[in-house]
């Protein structure tokens, strides 16, 4: 299955994607890796690692249905069937999910559904929690909202801060979101409502 990858930033999601689908026997290969910003630091890293690169701008699109429609084009030219968002900062809408349906993954760095949206590790700290982790999710147009398909708790310590616990959650989500699109790669994910099946 070829993937494509979605970033605004510095891509260390997509590396750890690209590691797994670079490793032997890895059921997944990357198509393309796709930024909206020209000077997102993953681009530099994909590149390196020899991968297809591309940026589609929103600026440069007279509306987002434009924008999207780039998008959409670019992973089709490259044969991507599963698209997976890795820090890609904005939100997609039904008519570019419909071109990708069940296909779109993100990783979002909170035990979802407890705190969705931004600067999530600061809620997660003040808010007191004892836990948080990260959270591998089916995207739907509703942000942060779709049916989960893998998560990883890290324990909240005193005297955490928001850096601090990020890089505790990261380590985490390089481990599950390649072991998400193995098991989307395999077909062995299986929405059901809101929950999602995982076949041995
Ligand atoms: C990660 O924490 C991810 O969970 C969130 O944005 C961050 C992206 O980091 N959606 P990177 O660009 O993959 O390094």
């Amino acid at each position: 299955m070829r993937v494509g990858i979605l970033i605004s930033g510095r891509g260390s999601n997509m590396v750890s994607i690209a590691e797994a689908c670079a490793s032997p026997g890895f059921p997944a290969s990357v198509g393309v890796v796709i930024s909206d910003s020209p000077v997102a630091a993953g681009l530099d890293r994909a590149a390196s690692m020899g991968l297809s690169t591309a940026v589609v701008e929103p600026g440069e699109h007279a509306d987002r249905t434009a924008f999207e429609r780039k998008l959409s084009e670019i992973l089709s030219a490259h044969d991507c069937e599963l698209v997976c968002l890795a820090g890609f900062m904005r939100i997609l809408t039904s008519e570019f999910l419909a071109d990708f349906p069940g296909r779109v993954l993100n990783i979002h760095p909170s035990l979802l559904p407890s705190f969705p949206g931004l600067d999530v590790q600061r809620k997660a700290i003040e808010h007191g929690v004892r836990f948080s982790g990260c959270t591998v999710h089916f995207v739907t147009a509703e942000m942060d909202a779709g049916p989960i398909v893998l998560q990883a708790a890290v324990p909240v310590e005193s005297g955490d801060d928001p850096s601090i616990l990020a890089a505790r959650i990261l380590e985490q989500e390089h481990r599950i979101y390649p072991e998400a699109v193995r098991l989307m790669a395999e077909g062995r994910l299986q929405i059901e409502g809101r929950a999602v099946q995982i076949s041995p």
